[in-house]
């Protein structure tokens, strides 16, 4: 009898020489994670959102848009003609939880950042249809009614930091007062954008008097996809 047979046969055999094959398998799987500090490719430009992205980030979580937004673009010709650079994992480090989704009722919005303006998505989020008539998404005008509450919105870093989110003391030290100073016309804005390059600053809302949930929203939506930096990438490379 061959030793596949006796294998075969005897059921004690069998279970232990699939045990053995089974942790080869997973051997080979996870011993190669513990020995590298990270699976993620760290990426030039990745940093954490800044306190008022943070705030349009819980909102746009509270009010479900992940249900017809997804935020990861694939490596496909389509998707990456149609998008933008495919997204890096390194993109959503920080992001807790990630937004990738699968559900697009609307379109992926992974490097909406920069494509519309402050007014544009005002007026968007106000009344979709008033800039886009045949959208199906629904209005939320209500958001630049809300103003947006400061106090305490350290704590809420400190949280993500203690996550290992890299904030540094200096960021927690100014969470609030960066809340409020990134969506106010003529505040002073140098520390915050050398702490969160690329921020976008001042009335982002239409409405100059209020730091509203609108602000908030907007100030996220104009930071996807804008962290890294894909001039020195032609599509080509990016195209599988
Ligand atoms: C019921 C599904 C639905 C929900 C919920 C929804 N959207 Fe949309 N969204 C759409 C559709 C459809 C479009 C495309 C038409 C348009 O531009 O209005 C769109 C477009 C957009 C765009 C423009 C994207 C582009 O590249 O042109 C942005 C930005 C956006 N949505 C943000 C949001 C935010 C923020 C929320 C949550 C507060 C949200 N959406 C909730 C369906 C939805």
């Amino acid at each position: 009898m061959s030793l596949h047979d006796k294998a075969e046969k005897n059921v004690i055999w069998l279970v232990a020489l699939t045990l053995v094959t089974v942790s080869i398998g997973g051997i080979v799987e996870l011993v190669p994670l513990h020995t590298i500090d990270s699976t993620i490719e760290p990426v030039d430009g990745v940093r954490p959102y800044s306190p008022l992205e943070l705030y349009g980030r819980d909102i746009y979580i509270r009010e479900g848009c992940y249900n017809c937004h997804s935020q990861m673009i694939r490596p496909f010709r389509d998707e990456v003609e149609r998008y933008g650079p495919y997204s890096l994992a390194a993109e959503s480090m920080y992001d807790h939880p990630f937004q990738w989704g699968s559900k697009r009722t609307g379109p992926d919005l992974a490097r909406v950042g920069g494509r519309y303006s402050n007014d544009w998505h005002a007026l968007h989020m106000i009344d979709p249809r008033s800039v886009v008539p045949a959208s199906i998404m629904p209005p939320y005008g209500f958001m630049a009614e809300r103003e947006i509450e400061a106090e305490g919105f350290r704590a809420h870093l400190e949280t993500l930091e203690f996550i290992g989110v890299p904030y540094s003391e200096e960021m927690l030290a100014a969470a609030e007062a960066d809340l409020i100073a990134q969506a106010t016309p003529d505040a002073d804005t140098r520390d915050l954008l050398e702490r969160y390059p690329r921020a976008v600053v001042g009335d982002l809302d239409g409405n100059p008097d209020a730091v509203t949930e609108l602000d908030a929203i907007i100030a996220y939506l104009q930071i996807l996809g804008r962290m890294v930096d894909f001039a020195d990438y032609s599509t080509e490379d990016l195209i599988q």
